[in-house]
């Protein structure tokens, strides 16, 4: 037995299964069972051990992940990283249900609307702020298209440490740059100020046109994860972001 028990008709509930009428029905009409038996009492302490999704089946189908769920999505180009904004959103692209559940699913840090690429979501409030906290200065790497060639100096000035953005009073971290063509080329922040990418190649009189994110710490965007689509990120993946304490 795992120490964590959760009451079953709270654990439907919060996975976004549906109010807690309604699955307290769902529990009375036999639509629940745990090792092939039927659940009749909503009341039920339910053991949340890991292998509860494969032994607890509604309506026939496993259970959804329980909390202290992380993913990776394929960002597409022209979805917003927000709860609120009006458009198409990235939580648009997730499961309905898994956009009622309680703890909600959070991005990890941001992309811009017209960026693409790998994004973090996930329900563990604690796991979001160590990977964005400053502290943790996990590299994130981008793939850069630009308008025009690059002059030759960037990856120079980006290494630097004394690139100073408009508006700003602080210098950016080093940012390594790799140049994959005349017009394009990766760079990795360790930071995360706003627009940071397109406003360090306004810098030096470029334009981006396409930005893309393709890893996070050590763990890359998988070439068969096309974009609009997610994948449940294991503890291995996971140790690839961030490496355990
Ligand atoms: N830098 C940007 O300018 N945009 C992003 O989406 C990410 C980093």
């Amino acid at each position: 037995m795992s120490k964590e028990t959760l009451r079953l008709d709270r654990l439907l509930s919060n996975l976004g299964y549906g109010s807690r009428r309604e699955v307290q029905q769902m529990v009375r009409n036999g639509w629940v069972t745990l090792d092939g038996n039927d659940l009749t009492d909503p009341n039920q302490r339910i053991d949340l051990a890991p292998d509860l999704r494969e032994r607890l089946l509604v309506d026939d189908e496993p259970l959804d992940p329980l909390p202290g769920l992380t993913l990776m999505l394929h960002k597409p180009l022209g979805v917003t990283c927000s709860h609120k904004e009006t458009g198409p959103l990235v939580y648009g692209l997730l499961p309905e249900r898994w956009r009622q559940r309680e703890p909600t699913i959070s991005t990890i840090g941001r992309l811009d609307k017209e960026s693409s690429g790998l994004l973090l979501m996930t329900d563990d409030g604690m796991l979001l702020h160590r990977i964005i906290s400053p502290k943790s200065a996990i590299p994130k790497r981008y793939r850069v298209t630009l308008a025009r060639p690059l002059r030759g100096d960037e990856a120079a000035l980006f290494a630097s440490g004394e690139l100073m953005l408009d508006g700003e009073d602080t210098p950016l971290l080093p940012v390594p740059m790799e140049t994959l063509s005349p017009q394009s080329a990766t760079v990795t922040l360790v930071e995360g100020r706003y627009h940071q990418v397109r406003r360090m190649f306004a810098a030096v009189g470029n334009h981006v046109e396409a930005l893309h994110r393709d890893r996070i710490g050590a763990l890359d965007l998988p070439a068969d994860l096309p974009p609009g689509e997610h994948r449940v990120l294991g503890d291995a993946e996971l140790a690839l972001v961030l490496p355990p304490r």
